[in-house]
């Protein structure tokens, strides 16, 4: 099959990578030429584990190609992916802006039948909008069909969940359009719904929002667990062995942060309101992960006594382990509240300390894990890395001022810290 991709970023590359090597024929698009010069020379504009050699590999066997173009995109292929960015506007509302571009460019350069699928996280009804603004800008009737099928695919693992995806949700309005998308998930054993277009838009939303209330719950819980001396750990365990809960998602930590949860969870409750159903639960879902990260820092605050003059060494700047993104990271959240209030930073990140140099003004940065903590009087775990979990921790005690860490990602147990020597804290324990 023919593929275009419009929009080379996380979702875009790694799709257009993966559909390349199960065989298929691909362009990838992007409006910024300085990462199309990039990625023809085979180099990744972003750090995802696997995606370099992906693409190193299929631009080699001539399967993957791209372009700035979109009639050459438009020319290449038989289904197009939209894979363009939503960010929020400043009510949290999805800025659509980058989808109506691209279907008015579309529109223009449509000549004979195309499938155009939204991969792009978008509120429910836009495929209908889409499917206008797509037959407003034809210069002559063209039959065309616009489908949904939203990517569930996670940063740092985002190349392992495209050929491991737990289900494949298709939205469609035609039999022409089912079978298309149908032949190119052929490859696939995994079960594959296939519904209309609004319902597939709703189900992304839904599981984004879902998947983030389920951290906030637990992160709840947490806070209860502290009060009473329980262990959210074993909480967690518990809770997760009942099948119906189910074990992913409860881990208990600094809140959820990354492009995905903290946008789409606003979208949805702009998506709420204006259908007219109260979303008192999503807001909770926000007001809850504003919290945990309050709360981290007073947790903070009360391990050193008090902030100002205090230096940190701080340990994970990334929002999970295995990116270099920086975007909504709770990690910048709660450095910039420390740093208001007079302590002084400095931090070490494996992958994401140049993204966070553009935006984190007033901390230092560091080469390795010792050196951020070297005479700190406290240590702070914020991203999970597995180079965090493998610390040579009389290395590190040696590096501290004072022995205390304080982990928000709970990557410790807490009495193989005490027999080390630290005043150990974390969350929910
Ligand atoms: C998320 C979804 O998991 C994907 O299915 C979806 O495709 C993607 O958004 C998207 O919409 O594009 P992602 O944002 O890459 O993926 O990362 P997650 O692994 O879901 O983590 C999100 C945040 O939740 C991170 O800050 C992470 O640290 C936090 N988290 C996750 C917790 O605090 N506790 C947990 O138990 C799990």
């Amino acid at each position: 099959m023919k593929i275009a991709i419009i929009g080379s970023g996380h979702v875009g590359l790694v799709t257009g990578a993966g559909f390349a090597d199960m065989g298929n024929e691909v362009i990838c698009l992007d409006h910024d030429t300085q990462k199309i010069k990039l990625l023809t020379r085979g180099k990744i504009p972003f750090y995802e584990p696997g995606l370099s050699e992906l693409v190193q590999k299929n631009s080699e066997k001539g399967r993957l190609h791209f372009t700035t173009y979109m009639k050459e995109a438009v020319q290449f292929s038989q289904v197009l992916f939209l894979c363009v960015g939503t960010p929020p506007k400043d009510d949290g509302e999805a800025d659509l802006s980058a989808i109506e571009n691209v279907a008015r460019s579309i529109g223009r350069n449509l000549t004979e039948y195309r499938l155009i699928v939204e991969k792009s996280t978008v509120p429910v009804e836009t495929g209908a909008q889409l499917y206008k603004m797509i037959a407003r800008s034809t210069r002559k009737k063209i039959t065309f069909d616009v489908a949904s099928n939203a990517e569930f695919l996670k940063e740092g693992s985002a190349v392992h969940d495209f050929y491991n995806p737990d289900r494949i949700v298709l939205g469609v309005e035609t039999p022409r359009a089912k079978q298309l998308l149908l032949k190119i998930y052929k490859p696939f054993k995994v079960p594959i719904l296939v519904t209309d277009v609004r319902s597939a838009e709703m189900i992304k939303h839904a599981s984004n929002s879902f998947l983030a209330m389920k951290i906030s719950y637990i992160n709840l819980i947490s806070q209860m667990c502290e009060k009473v001396g329980a262990d959210i750990g074993k909480v967690a365990e518990g809770m997760g062995g009942d099948r119906r809960i189910g074990k992913a998602f409860l881990n208990a930590g600094i809140g959820f942060g990354g492009s995905c949860f903290p946008k789409d969870l606003a979208a949805f409750i702009k998506i709420g309101e204006k259908l007219n159903v109260p979303c008192n639960l999503l807001k909770e879902i926000a007001e809850i992960n504003k919290f945990q990260k309050i709360h981290f820092v007073s947790k903070v605050e009360k391990a050193l006594k008090k902030l100002k003059g205090k230096t940190l060494g701080v340990l994970g700047l990334a929002f999970k382990p295995d990116t270099d993104d920086i975007r909504n990271a709770p990690a910048v959240d709660i450095l910039e509240q420390l740093r208001d209030r007079g302590a002084k930073i400095k931090a070490y990140d494996p992958c994401a300390t140049a993204a966070a140099k553009n935006i984190l003004k007033g901390i230092r940065f560091a080469r390795n894990p010792y050196e951020a903590c070297l005479g700190a009087d406290a240590a702070l775990i914020l991203t999970e890395w597995r180079e965090f979990r493998d610390l040579n921790l009389k290395k590190l005690k040696r590096s501290l001022k004072r022995a205390i860490i304080v982990d928000g990602r709970n990557i410790y147990d807490p009495q193989t810290m005490k027999e080390n020597g630290f005043h150990y804290y974390s969350i929910g324990r």
